[in-house]
């Protein structure tokens, strides 16, 4: 078999078999197949697309190209959730803390940063000390004891993904629905929860931009974590806007602690108990969602779930004063204020647009070997529907290298539109599929 003939097929649009699939996924990953070639098939893939069968392919192969991690010595229904990837979306640094104050093991492999999103393991690095390259052995340990765990893919765990991870993020083959259900469900999969809730984010900022590609993209998830046996339920949000005020690595995780604390923004707040709620139900932590609701709001009340944030950070060697105290995070030297020119109301804020300019910052990645300005990044002081007066702040650009904030703030000014009063209310949660 080689790799040119099977770019080849794909590139003609055709159908390529399992034993195409596994050729290629064990070739890139034990380094027989250059990133080059990789690249050529994954953008063969990203135009001409693959079925269901290719699709379920792809995960099998990406599982298997690595080990998979048994979760039965820990005790209970484990849970995991995971995003497709948003602006602002610091969901696991607040979600992981309160269910796991419920009681419920929540055992996450995360990312980085992918295209204009962001990712929980660049966050993480916010916190000094923190260390998410776990062994097998470590993660269950973590889990075990604080029932609270997020690692990196291990070397061991999806190496497949790993890599193509980091390819897709500079070849423009992200939005792609079966490399994404794939990338995702693989780690799932590999990573041993029995009960899966995915958040499939669509709107400007989510690789899904349509709301029936993100039907299409959740169904495909929920599939093939039903078919392997993990009770998977999909929740479709928006990402047409960022979500919450904060976008940039440490200041999100200031974010996710005044969350926990009980100072979050409505939207993000909202999103945590509508994803917590389902994680506590297929987890039978609660019976319905309404008491799964009240049990997140009441560990947030009674300081739970920031202890068991503080719980998570020690035990996984970060140094708690950076939560305690979180002028510790990496701070900005500059802070630029952006000062709206009319009156009026925010009719959109192209969540896309913010989390290119929160890159342009610093804050992302350009190459796979960039490194990333954890301070840098963008606070709004408004949110779609909110009223604004000519010289009102509308948003503070993060940086500590000012000359990239001139033309930052340009970009930043023209993907927040301000006019009149929008004539539907915006939504949150769009469906769930399961
Ligand atoms: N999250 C992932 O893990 N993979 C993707 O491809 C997109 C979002």
């Amino acid at each position: 078999m080689r790799m040119y003939d099977i770019i080849q097929k794909k590139r003609d649009g055709k159908e390529l078999t399992t034993e195409e699939i596994n050729f290629f996924i064990n070739g890139y990953t034990e380094g027989r197949i250059p990133d080059y070639q990789a690249s050529a098939l994954l953008m063969a893939i990203y135009l001409k697309k693959m079925n269901k069968r290719e699709t379920v392919d792809l995960t099998s192969a990406v599982v298997n190209s690595g080990e998979t991690v048994d979760l039965s010595l820990i005790k209970g229904i484990k849970v995991d959730k995971h995003s497709t990837g948003g602006v602002g979306d610091k969901t696991t640094l607040a979600l992981g803390p309160m269910v796991a104050a419920c009681g419920l093991p929540f055992a996450k492999m995360s990312g980085r940063g992918l295209g204009h999103t962001g990712g929980t393991l660049d966050k993480l690095e916010a916190i000094k000390g923190l260390r998410t390259e776990l062994s097998k052995e470590e993660f269950i340990s973590i889990v075990n004891r604080v029932k609270l765990c997020i690692c990196s893919q291990t070397a061991n765990i999806t190496p497949a993904d790993k890599k193509l991870y980091a390819l897709r993020d500079v070849t423009a083959t992200v939005d792609n629905i079966s490399l994404i259900a794939s990338s995702v469900m693989s780690k799932k999969i590999a990573s041993g929860s029995n009960s899966i809730v995915l958040d499939v984010k669509v709107g400007s900022g989510a690789f899904m931009k349509d709301l029936e590609s993100a039907f299409v993209l959740a169904k495909e998830m929920v599939d093939i974590g039903n078919s392997v046996g993990r009770d998977t339920v999909a929740i479709i949000s928006d990402m047409d806007e960022p979500l919450g005020y904060a976008i940039g690595n440490s200041l999100e995780v200031i974010e996710a602690i005044e969350t926990l604390k009980g100072n979050g923004p409505e939207d993000f707040v909202e999103l945590c108990l509508t994803l917590g709620a389902r994680l506590l139900l297929l987890g039978k932590k609660a019976s319905s969602i309404e008491e799964g609701r009240k049990m997140l709001v009441e560990v947030i009340n009674n300081g739970e779930a920031y202890n068991k944030l503080l719980e998570f950070v020690e035990a996984q060697g970060g140094d708690t004063d950076y939560i305690k105290n979180t002028e510790l995070l990496p701070k900005a030297s500059h802070i630029i204020e952006l000062v709206s020119h009319n009156d009026g109301y925010i009719k959109s804020i192209d969540a896309e647009e913010v989390g290119k300019c929160a890159l342009a910052l610093g804050a992302g990645r350009e190459t796979k070997e960039s490194d990333i300005d954890l301070a840098a990044g963008i606070i709004l002081n408004k949110k779609v529907d909110d009223r604004v007066e000519k010289g009102d702040v509308v948003a503070y650009l993060h940086c500590n290298d000012k000359s990239k904030a001139e033309n930052v703030a340009i970009m930043l000014r023209n993907a927040i539109k301000i006019g009149d009063k929008n004539p539907i209310h915006k939504k949150l949660i769009y469906g769930i599929v399961d």
